[in-house]
């Protein structure tokens, strides 16, 4: 970073589960913080805590490049982090012009816009869903991409789009390919397996798991990810960096755990596999430890015991 340069970090997408933590986070590093999301698909304690905060809100589309290049002059901009997306992979296969339209044309449309207000640097947040069916575990950057999904394509197709600017712009870009993230306030249809079995767990019901149980997924948690973007803003990285964990634990001992944490005498109950699904997804983390210095620092058992905490009671949200 440089020394005399304060970050004025635009986070699209920042009233959602990864963006509003990443944009608390930041500010309480002393960074300046300004939020630009729709609020189509924000959660209710996203935008609690961001008011609460006092982090300021531009409620705007990202498709819509006025508002965009508003927001990065009147706040002085030099820091973007792209976050804004659909997520929802079963509504992609229902609609996928939907996501190319939300996911690709857009993202194409923040990155040209911050590039031409002068932007310094972007992250893009990309996922692990652009590697398709692993070919060979773990996943390193290298790895084929071959989405299994339209989302997963336009997650793909986002990331030529940003580069393309990158380019063109002479903006530096990081691309940041997410695995399973989890954490406080993951909520909705579309929360993860983690969040899914918490919330049946809370509420004295056994978790679901869907085929045998013996998939396994890299659970990294939100805080987690969080540092790792900031790692990668104060670097200014550039190039495309797997954030995970590089541990995976099976959904089947996911719910062993929750069950166990929760206190409860519950067996889990078995649904048949879903079409699509994935059987084992690992990463491989050596570049971004490397590059950046990052390491992990909450495992998958204290992350679940948190949140059993706050969904039982025990402990207050925050
Ligand atoms: N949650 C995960 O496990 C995970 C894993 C890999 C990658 N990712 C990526 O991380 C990013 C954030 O995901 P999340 O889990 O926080 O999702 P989320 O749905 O909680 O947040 C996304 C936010 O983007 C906003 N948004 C969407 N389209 C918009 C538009 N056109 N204009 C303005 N705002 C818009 C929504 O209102 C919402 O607040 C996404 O890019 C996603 O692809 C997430």
């Amino acid at each position: 970073m440089d020394s005399d340069e304060a970050l004025r970090v635009l986070i699209t997408g920042g009233a959602g589960f990864i963006g509003h933590h990443l944009a608390l986070y930041l500010q309480s590093l002393g960074h300046d913080v300004i939020i630009y999301d729709s609020l189509e698909r924000a959660s209710q304690y996203g935008i609690k805590r961001i008011m609460e905060a006092g982090i300021p809100l531009i409620k705007e589309d990202i498709g819509d490049k006025d508002s965009l290049k508003k927001a990065f002059n009147e706040f002085c901009v030099n820091r973007l982090v792209h976050a804004a997306a659909y997520i929802n992979v079963a509504e992609s296969m229902k609609n996928p012009e939907l996501y190319f339209e939300n996911n690709t044309v857009k993202s194409f449309t923040v990155f040209k816009s911050a590039a031409e207000c002068g932007v310094k640097h972007a992250i893009y947040i990309s996922s692990a869903a652009v590697y398709g069916e692993p070919r060979y575990l773990p996943i390193d950057e290298k790895h084929p991409t071959e989405p299994l999904s339209p989302y997963g394509l336009s997650k793909l197709l986002g990331e030529y789009m940003v580069k393309f600017v990158s380019r063109v712009h002479s903006m530096p870009v990081a691309v940041m390919r997410l695995f399973n993230v989890y954490g406080p306030g993951q909520t909705g249809t579309y929360a993860g397996v983690i969040s899914k079995f918490i919330e049946r767990v809370a509420r004295g019901e056994p978790p679901i798991i869907f085929g045998d149980g013996k998939q396994t997924r890299d659970f990294i948690h939100v805080m987690d990810v969080c540092r790792a973007i900031k790692l990668a803003l104060e670097a200014k990285a550039e190039g495309v960096f797997n954030v995970a964990t590089g541990r995976s634990v099976s959904v089947k001992r996911l719910a062993e755990i929750i069950i166990r944490e929760a206190g409860l005498n519950l067996s889990p109950v078995y649904a048949p596999r879903r079409p699509g699904d994935i059987k084992y997804s690992l990463a491989d983390i050596s570049r971004i430890k490397k590059a950046l210095g990052f390491t992990p620092k909450i495992s998958v058992e204290e992350g679940i015991k948190e949140l059993i905490g706050k969904a039982l009671g025990k402990e207050p949200g925050h």
